[in-house]
């Protein structure tokens, strides 16, 4: 748990210029705030306490701006900046390393039960007021402009502007940059942040490598998931 609230606050530092020490961290970010209560939340809507989950999740809407629903999924390294007017639906999924910023709706479309909010891949930017509504998947790297609407599907590494938004940037489909910087970021390698795309051996084999961890990655998490359905099964049975 330590380790995960060490990891929240050097989130702060990373992505917030202003971010000064700590302790102003921990008494003054409603962004990092509303994410460390958010993991506790949800660890009750988990074990089906789910008055509880609801009346913490208000709690701390009224401490911080922040509204996520505990049942939303959210990955590691996320980051809210400001904070205030957030909504965050209930199926909502949020992979690792996303940040977005004030106002930012990620909403349904339909009085239905069921997936009805987005979802967004590792690494995604979202700019202040931007709305995200539906069950869309918004692509690993892609940057969501401020107060656009998103209704529909976006690839991945896209910049999105308008209402309704429309992309103004599109990488191509086998541009693997996105995935490639968040892994090489995951073992802790800052200076692949320094290429330029540079046509080059070294660079060239790096990439095989980081595609190959992303694959290992994903499969160690599918295996992952199979063991803990299997474990379920026979703690049931
Ligand atoms: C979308 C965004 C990521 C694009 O940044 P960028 O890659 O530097 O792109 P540019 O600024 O070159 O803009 C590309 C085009 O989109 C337009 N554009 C950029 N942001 C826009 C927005 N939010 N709404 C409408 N159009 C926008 C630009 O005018 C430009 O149009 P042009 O090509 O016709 O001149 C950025 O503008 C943005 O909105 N970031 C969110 C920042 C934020 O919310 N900050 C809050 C801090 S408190």
């Amino acid at each position: 748990m330590f380790d995960t609230i060490k990891e929240e606050i050097q989130v702060v530092f990373e992505r917030d210029p202003a971010a000064r020490s700590t302790l102003e961290t921990i008494l003054t970010c409603p962004g990092f705030q509303a994410i460390l209560f958010h993991r506790f939340n949800h660890w009750l809507w988990n074990k089906k306490l789910y008055l509880l989950a609801r009346l913490s999740a208000h709690f701390t809407r009224f401490i911080t701006g922040v509204e996520i629903h505990p049942g939303a999924k959210i990955g590691r390294r996320f980051f809210i900046d400001h904070g205030m007017g957030i909504v965050i639906g209930e199926t909502s999924e949020i992979g690792d390393d996303v940040s977005i910023y004030h106002g930012v709706t990620l909403g349904g479309t339909t009085w239905q039960k069921g997936k009805r909010h987005p979802t967004l891949e590792d690494n995604v930017v979202v700019g202040a007021g931007a709305k995200i509504l539906g069950p869309i998947t918004i692509g690993a790297g892609a940057r969501i402009g401020c107060n656009a609407v998103v209704v529909k599907d976006i690839p991945m590494g896209a910049t999105v502007v308008g209402v309704p938004g429309h992309v103004v940037v599109k990488k191509d489909n086998n541009d693997k940059t996105a995935q490639r910087e968040a892994m090489a970021k995951k073992i802790g390698f800052d200076a692949y942040a320094e290429r330029k795309d540079m046509p080059d051996p070294i660079q060239n084999a790096l990439d095989s490598v980081l595609d190959h961890m992303h694959k290992t990655d994903q499969e160690m998490d599918e295996l992952k998931k199979k063991l803990e359905t299997i474990s379920k099964k026979i703690n049931n049975s």
